[in-house]
């Protein structure tokens, strides 16, 4: 059967980095509060010439690079962005033009946090199904353009970048590539976490709104039930494991689903510390991470999962 190969990472994070004390000159907030409540010790900010588009460029273009395919190899572009620069032409058609593909399809897609999963689950149907026989998925977000500059209990929570990876269709027999990807969502929960107007609407609307306590308590029981299905679901058990790499939300959350899984804390891929939480670009900046500097090997097994508002949830398994 056709299964999805991981044949290319890529990530772009803008400059300017943010750090917990510059937003304690600003807000009521402090270094202290900010690493206890979440590991975020600072943040990368878009600049000006940072748009959802460029960073998705940056780093689909990586992707591509480390898989030493062309622009002519991409058949399918999914980003993952609840950020996006224009309500449309999507982000991914302004990518594959920025990235000179003229063949294919790109399309977005709105899962808030769990966006990656999402997108990754839809590219893995597509090239299952044969509809694709490869994928650009990408993570972009821009979230400093929705915080309330204001509210000390959303902006330092959150940062800037983009994240990509590029799967290629095999079908050949063997262990590697996509597993599984199992998706949720439930739109009962969706007054805990969610953004009250649309981009461009008005200086004082289309501001991140959240109920930090109820999301944290989601976040832990559903992203626990979402390891046990993905495991369950191909006869695998905590062990058979080798990385988690978790959305980047807290490091608390994080802690919680690895000791869950049994997983010592070097198995787990954190950028938390440096990025903060980057929504749908969180979990492909990490992996791109992990990859490049040899900690995931070819060969191993990773389990991704992700929440996000929705509320949205769901877990990925796939061997590098
Ligand atoms: N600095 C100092 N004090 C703060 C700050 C801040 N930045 N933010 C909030 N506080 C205050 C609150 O006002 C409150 O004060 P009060 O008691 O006088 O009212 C106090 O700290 C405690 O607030 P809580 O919200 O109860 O603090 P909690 O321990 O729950 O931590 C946090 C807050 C870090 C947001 C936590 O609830 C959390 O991590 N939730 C998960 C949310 C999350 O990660 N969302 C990301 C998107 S969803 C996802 O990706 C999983």
């Amino acid at each position: 059967a056709r299964r999805s190969l991981l044949k290319g990472f890529g990530g772009y994070l803008p400059d300017r980095i943010v750090t917990n004390d510059e937003l304690a000159s600003r807000l009521e907030t402090s270094d202290e509060w900010i690493r206890a409540r979440t590991g975020i010790a600072q943040r990368h900010r878009a600049g000006p010439e940072d748009t959802a588009v460029s960073m998705a460029a940056h780093a689909g273009r990586q992707a591509l690079e480390y898989a030493n395919a062309s622009a002519d190899d991409v058949d399918a572009i999914i980003v993952a962005t609840s950020t996006p620069d224009q309500a449309f032409p999507s982000t991914a058609v302004r990518v594959q033009a920025e990235l000179g593909i003229t063949g294919g399809f790109g399309f977005d897609i709105a899962a808030a946090c769990s966006g990656f999963i999402f997108a990754l689950s839809t590219a893995d149907a597509l090239i299952r199904s044969g509809q694709a026989r490869s994928a650009l998925v990408i993570g972009s977000e821009v979230y400093s353009r929705i915080l309330d500059p204001d509210d000390r209990s959303t902006f330092v929570l959150f940062g800037d970048g983009a994240g990509a990876v590029f799967l290629q269709a095999t079908e050949e027999s063997g262990t590697q590539g996509i597993v599984s990807t199992h998706m949720h969502s439930d739109g009962r929960y969706g007054d805990l976490l969610y953004v009250d107007g649309a981009i461009g609407q008005s200086e004082k609307s289309a501001h991140l709104k959240m109920q930090g306590r109820d999301v944290f308590r989601h976040a832990v029981a559903k992203l626990s039930s979402s390891v046990d299905e993905v495991l369950a679901a191909n006869g695998l058990k905590y062990e058979d494991v080798a990385w988690l790499v978790p959305h980047q939300a807290n490091l608390r959350i994080i802690d919680g689903v690895a000791r869950k899984l049994q997983l010592p804390p070097e198995r787990v891929v954190i950028t938390v510390d440096r990025h903060a939480n980057t929504s749908a670009a969180s979990i492909p900046l990490a992996l791109n991470e992990a990859v490049r500097d040899g900690r995931i090997r070819s060969g191993d097994l990773v389990l991704m999962e992700a929440l996000g508002g929705g509320l949205t949830w769901g877990s990925a398994l796939a061997r590098i």
